[in-house]
């Protein structure tokens, strides 16, 4: 089987470098020539735990390939993955402009059967879009092949992304016939071994599971949110009650984590682009519609803990930031909630000193030189007023708390991931402000 993925985003990295593990020959193809020659090299665009390494692997194996020529990888091939960007518009809704003009490429050069693939996360009736896009260019050349068009979701997260590729808890295909569906049973097989399942439904059904699903966990995450705060005023300790609900299997103890607000590229993205989705379609979601909301007020949850805590003294002073990125193992900025505190910091008149182990370059597009940057965590406590906690990398866990209070001006911490123990931070002398638990 051979197979071209288009678009060496995230998502098209990981599936083509993935597939080519299973020993499946893969052309991933991008318009950025730089990129495809840094990724020939095995220099990666972005950052994910043992992507590098595959990556070296599979092209050195003569199994993976890099290209900017559609036209050469679409000729031969049994299915080609749609994988390029659907930045959010003004508005809110995907934009598809990059989508469609790929499917126009692939019109004007595939002349034998294949299945094209819709893998970018993309509204419902965006397939059909996609078909008829590549009708109108076969027709244009009066050329007459025969297509499928199918929709394959991806549910890989940032960090984990290798592992929920190669072991994923299913595998989602939206298809129109028997034959699009032997096609990605065969491609999907080598995945499958764990037992877990490929899950064959019809297209727009396969294009609003991604929806839904991004869309509930944000809502778990909005709710836990909401409860955490709750707790705060009401002096419950959210932790408890995390453990407490979690336990019951239907409510589960994943992504019941209370924090600082989702980020990332995709739950904010799919959560706004499913709301206007259905405004435009006559119909009002209101719960995502508060998911937002309480993701927008969660974002200042931290802030709003040291503005009280310093009150008037606040300008001035020196705060110290451990972890950027808007979440761990990942160099992704995109709607990360470290970009709003430290605005609000600055704005109040505050220095901050950062540290983050590998986000630093993404974050200096948007901070600058407004904010220095510490070459480690301990490096940015160096005569801090207080320390704040905005990723839970896990070499923020176990610090050594002698150290930390030697360095810092002050012993205050602001913990917006709730790593720490309350009682044993408060034990060392330390004035300890964390999420969901009154102080
Ligand atoms: C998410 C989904 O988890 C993937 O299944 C999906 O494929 C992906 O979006 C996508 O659409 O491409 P990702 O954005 O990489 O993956 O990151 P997550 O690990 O889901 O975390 C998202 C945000 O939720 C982070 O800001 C994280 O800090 C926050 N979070 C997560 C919480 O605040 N609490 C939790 O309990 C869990």
């Amino acid at each position: 089987m051979k197979i071209a993925v288009v678009g060496t985003g995230y998502v098209g990295l990981v599936t083509g470098t993935c597939f080519a593990e299973v020993g499946i020959d893969v052309t991933c193809i991008d318009i950025d020539q730089r990129k495809i020659d840094n990724l020939r090299q095995g220099i990666l665009p972005i950052y994910e735990p043992g992507l590098e390494e595959m990556v070296t692997r599979n092209v050195d194996a003569g199994r993976l390939h890099f290209s900017t020529d559609l036209g050469a990888a679409i000729k031969d091939c049994d299915v080609a993955f749609i994988a390029v960007g659907t930045p959010p518009g003004e508005d809110g809704s995907a934009d598809l402009k990059y989508v469609l003009a790929v499917a126009r490429g692939i019109g004007e050069h595939m002349n034998s059967y294949g299945v094209i693939v819709t893998k970018s996360t993309v509204p419902v009736g965006t397939a059909a879009k996609v078909r008829r896009e590549i009708e109108q260019a076969l027709e244009k050349r009066g050329a007459q092949v025969d297509f499928d068009v199918a929709s394959n979701p991806e549910f890989l997260k940032e960090g984990a992304a290798i592992d929920d590729f190669l072991k994923p808890d299913r595998i989602v295909v939206g298809v129109a016939s028997e034959r699009a569906e032997d096609v990605m049973s065969r491609l999907y097989k080598p995945f499958l071994l764990n037992g877990h399942p490929i899950i064959f439904m019809d297209i727009p059904s396969a294009e609003m599971t991604k929806y839904a699903a991004n869309s509930m966990l944000a809502t778990k995450i909005s709710f836990m949110n909401d409860i955490a705060n709750l707790c705060e005023i009401m002096g419950a300790d959210v932790n408890m009650v995390r453990r407490g609900i979690g336990s019951d299997a239907r409510i589960g103890p994943k992504f019941i984590y209370p924090g600082i607000g989702y980020g990332g590229s995709c739950f904010p993205k799919d959560v706004k682009a499913l709301i206007k989705t259905a405004q435009e379609n006559g119909y009002q979601m209101q719960v995502l519609q508060a998911v937002e909301s309480v993701n927008e007020g969660q974002k200042e949850v931290l802030f709003n803990k040291v503005k009280k805590h310093f009150g008037a003294e606040l300008k001035g002073k020196k705060m110290a930031v451990w972890g950027l990125s808007f979440k761990p193992k990942t160099d992704d900025m995109r709607e990360a909630p470290s970009l709003v505190i430290i605005e609000k910091l600055l704005a109040e008149g505050c220095t901050v000193s950062a540290y983050d182990p590998v986000a630093v370059t993404e974050a200096k597009h948007s901070l600058g030189d407004r904010i220095t940057y510490a070459e480690d965590q301990m490096e940015a406590l160096i005569d801090a007023d207080a320390l704040l906690i905005v990723t839970e990398w896990p070499e923020f866990r176990v610090p050594n708390f002698t150290v930390v209070s030697r360095l810092m001006k002050q012993k205050v911490i602001f913990d917006g991931r709730n790593i720490y123990d309350k009682q044993e931070l408060e034990q060392a002398g330390f004035a300890y402000h964390c999420i969901g638990v009154r102080t």
